[in-house]
């Protein structure tokens, strides 16, 4: 297998590249655009900028071609048909998309399961479109480990009232990693779809829809090297099929009168207006980038920094580490905490010493009310982190212990 070198990668991203560049440990909230990306996206402002499915002449003709030869490399990456790839703003729109276009299939009495790790994109959809239609939501608990209770999870899976199951694949506040396989077998067998909040392990381990069986997966392109402002909603082309569109406008429509409407096809049917032809050309790239590196060799070095930032963090006098133990397979992400000082106290001092941290609730606020947590202090890794940002993570969380007087 290919090894990850994180100094010789680090000169393939501006933003850390520079005389006195902080030190980046906050990728799981948003990750950094190598060059390669930068390149593609230029090159579209640059040469054919126009728009796509559209023209008649070759700016507009090659702005289609790049557009969706980037959905064929997504559709590629995730063992998916072009058709089952949808360009969506993220994570958060494509869950939205899904919620909105599903919740009004339910009627009172149905059910829908998550985790209770979800981000605040599954909890509020769902939960506010309960209000409207009856339905209930059941929550999948975790145990002092921060690992999914599977003995809850198979009790609750046997309702055969449940008609969906969101799940996070890999949780943005602990780095727990949901067994998606066996649970979208226990929901399948009552009959439930299952929805995959795949924001945070795409682009960090191998995710193949297909072994994964779900029905639908959501991910961003900003966390996967990509540009903000663009993701992907997978879904199988049944389900898809099935459902009807979430916005109305251009591009989603076959033919149109004064009185009705008839609706494009997959995936066109979900990509209402001019889409972000820019950013998917990116995300493109991304792809591209990531597998130059090679998806096992990006999930062993963010797997082995991540480990040595819990044991380096975990000598220090009075911190907290929350999550699966070390050992057990993680996110790229360690969260933790000093005894008596509010996570925003810690991530400010780390920040002003040039370490880039994500500190509070990380839109898991259900989670830490769970864990009687104001929040957590987060670092997360990428393919340009090495041995040293974790020691000097670890040094400038040691001297933050002597600032606070703990
Ligand atoms: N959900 C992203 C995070 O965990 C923004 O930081």
């Amino acid at each position: 297998m290919k090894r990850i070198d994180p100094h010789r990668l680090r000169s393939e991203f501006p933003m850390l590249f520079r005389k006195n560049s902080p030190t980046y440990l906050d990728s799981a909230a948003s990750g950094q655009t190598p060059k390669a990306v930068l390149r593609a996206m230029d090159g579209y402002y640059r040469r054919y900028r126009a728009n796509v499915h559209r023209g008649m002449y070759p700016a507009s003709e090659r702005a289609t071609e790049e557009y969706e030869g980037a959905r064929k490399k997504l559709a590629g990456f995730l063992n998916a048909d072009p058709r089952e790839v949808v360009f969506t703003r993220g994570t958060t729109e494509s869950l939205n998309l899904l919620a909105y276009c599903l919740a009004p299939t339910l009627k009172p009495g149905d059910e829908v399961v998550m985790t209770v790790m979800e981000h605040h994109s599954t909890i509020v959809p769902w939960q506010q479109l309960a209000k409207r239609y009856g339905f209930e939501i059941k929550y999948i608990g975790i145990d002092g480990d921060g690992q999914l209770d599977m003995a809850s999870a198979r009790e609750i899976l046997k309702s055969k009232k449940i008609r969906i199951v969101s799940l996070i694949h890999v949780s943005n506040a602990l780095g727990t990693v949901v067994p998606i396989r066996e649970l979208v077998g226990l929901a399948h067998g009552v009959g439930a779809q299952v929805i995959v909040d795949a924001a945070q392990s795409v682009g960090h381990r191998p995710v193949d829809v297909r072994d994964l069986d779900c029905d639908f997966l959501a991910f961003s392109g900003h966390k996967m090297f990509g540009p903000t402002g663009i993701g992907v909603l997978f879904g199988k082309a049944g389900r898809l099929e099935a459902m009807s569109p979430f916005l109305y406008g251009g591009d989603m429509i076959s033919r149109v009168t004064f009185e009705e409407s008839q609706w494009n096809e997959l995936p066109w049917k979900f990509e209402a207006g001019t889409p972000n032809v820019a950013g998917a050309i990116g995300l493109g790239a991304a792809v591209d980038f990531i597998g130059e590196l090679g998806l096992e060799a990006i999930h062993r070095h963010e797997t082995e920094i991540t480990a040595r930032a819990i044991r380096r963090l975990s000598r220090i006098r009075d911190i907290v580490i929350y999550g699966p133990p070390d050992g057990t397979d993680r996110g790229n992400l360690v969260s933790f905490g000093l005894k008596g000082i509010h996570p925003h106290d810690l991530t400010d001092i780390l920040g002003r010493k040039g370490l880039c941290l994500r500190g509070g609730h990380h839109c898991a606020m259900p989670l830490m009310l769970l864990l009687g947590l104001a929040g957590t202090t987060r670092a997360s890794f990428s393919v340009f982190n090495a041995r040293e940002d974790v020691d000097a993570l670890a040094r400038a969380v040691g001297s933050a212990v002597k600032i606070f007087g703990i």
